[in-house]
């Protein structure tokens, strides 16, 4: 790997591996890495009551989330084609049936539901730019962050304008082609993102209340743990981790061979969770802090954090930094939401790739208003799981994923034959036997049960 000289045109194409292996591992971190680590696990970890909530979702990150992963990256990897291509052709080849198509189809669906609400509360992370621009978090305390919030997101057209901004850029991206521009974004991104939540941990470490943040997080308390919360925590890994519809398998159809995959999936996993828990390390002391309520949703992010800005030095300039970055984020997140929608409309219909973005960007876009809305006009209108965002995002994170998850590792661990999994995960090791174990038993079994016990 040393020798893997940069400008060395020559060797570069020799052993180009090195670049491909990074360039692989920080595509897939860029998609991981999200809302989801910094909106989503505080808030949803908030909502279930702390600690047993995030040990549940430390264990499905590990025992379901990594063999799930591993799945989907040997799969893409051995199919070389677009999620639902590459289910039909190695389900044939496995001598199953091509009809492990429609995991790769509701992969599709799940990406484009998922988007409809990621992108407004992507819109929200970008007013939020503008907010910290203007200074309105200077010195401000709880009840002015909140007002903001609640006045915010209470009006729709400015929801809604931030979602068709934050559309626009997305398949602006995505109908140009991504992969040069996406690479130097995640590089820097990443680690810009690391320092800034070490910056806020810092600040939260001295607020007096760190002792109770921690304490939330990570004392269990198994009283307050339902079937239902174990289902929100699986869900939560597999949409933090971007698996179970697919877009993990695209991204591996341009893996090199010789790239170890659990060495991958380790440094993905790695830094996806790490980020989740500095997130909720810095958001939880300050919600005790100021005699905030844990489980206030989805705003909890948008009405904690600015008030940890708002009292430091330069705060206007790292509010700001941080939105900016939180967007970049959710913004590589958006890219690989919609690329396998793309990606079959450009391979089935004959369509370009813009006319693709376009008209699956557009359709996104409209089902985004069910969301928009879902916070102002139709707040009241509650079903199942209550408002329209409410409903989409339970569907898709808690139902549609796992599923998903369910069937790639049937597939990948009794479908496909031993020599196919064990030539792409590089032998039959120790390692390939732990896989093997987690993804014929451990994962399907787990995600099976969890289902099971929550929705009867
Ligand atoms: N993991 C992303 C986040 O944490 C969201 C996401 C879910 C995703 N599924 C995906 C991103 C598929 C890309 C592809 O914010």
């Amino acid at each position: 790997m040393q020798n893997d000289q940069a400008g060395d045109a020559k060797r570069t194409s020799l052993h180009g591996h090195w670049s491909s292996r990074m360039a692989f591992i920080l595509a897939v971190t860029g998609s991981a890495v999200g809302l989801g680590n910094i909106w989503k696990f505080p808030y949803i970890a908030g909502q279930n009551g702390g600690g047993a909530f995030v040990l549940v979702y430390l264990i499905c990150v590990v025992a379901i989330g990594m063999p799930v992963m591993m799945s989907e990256i040997l799969i893409g990897r051995r199919g070389r084609r677009n999620p639902v291509a590459t289910m039909e052709l190695l389900g044939k080849e496995e001598g199953s049936s091509g009809h492990w198509r429609w995991v790769g189809g509701m992969g599709v669906i799940a990406g484009i539901l998922i988007l409809s609400y990621y992108s407004v509360v992507a819109g929200w992370t970008l007013a939020y730019v503008v907010k910290s621009v203007s200074g309105v978090f200077v010195g401000a305390n709880a009840d002015v962050v909140g007002a903001q919030f609640a006045d915010f997101v209470g009006n729709w057209k400015a929801v809604g304008l931030s979602h068709t901004v934050f559309m626009g850029l997305t398949i602006f991206v995505v109908a140009r082609g991504v992969e040069r521009g996406l690479e130097q974004a995640v590089k820097f991104m990443v680690p810009a993102l690391l320092i800034l939540m070490l910056m806020l941990l810092g600040y939260s470490i001295n607020s007096g209340y760190f002792g109770e943040g921690v304490a939330f997080l990570f004392t269990p308390d198994f009283e307050k743990l339902t079937w239902n919360s174990v289902l929100v925590a699986l869900g939560q890994a597999f949409f933090s981790l971007s698996i179970g519809m697919g877009a993990i398998m695209a991204y591996g159809a341009y893996l090199p061979e010789d790239t170890s995959i659990t060495g991958a999936t380790a440094a993905v996993v790695t830094a996806d969770t790490g980020i989740a828990i500095l997130a909720g390390l810095a958001i939880f002391p300050l919600v005790f802090a100021n005699g905030l309520s844990p489980d206030s949703g989805p705003g909890l992010v948008f009405q904690t954090l600015p008030l940890a800005f708002g009292q430091m030095a330069g705060g206007v300039f790292f509010a700001t930094l941080f939105f900016v970055l939180l967007a970049f984020a959710a913004w590589t997140s958006a890219i690989g939401l919609m690329e396998p929608a793309v990606a079959w409309l450009v391979e089935h219909y004959n369509r370009t790739r813009a006319q693709a973005s376009v008209m699956i960007g557009g359709l996104i876009w409209a089902l985004g208003f069910g969301s928009v809305l879902s916070f102002n006009v139709l707040a009241e209108t509650k079903f199942l799981a209550g408002t329209i965002f409410d409903n989409i995002e339970y569907l898709t994170s808690n139902f549609m994923l796992p599923l998903g998850g369910l069937l790639i590792t049937v597939f990948a661990g009794w479908v496909m034959c031993r020599n196919s999994t064990a030539d792409e995960l590089g032998g039959s090791g120790a390692t390939y036997k732990a896989w093997r174990v987690l993804a014929r038993f451990v994962a399907p079994i787990g995600i099976l049960i969890v289902l099971i016990n929550a929705v009867t």
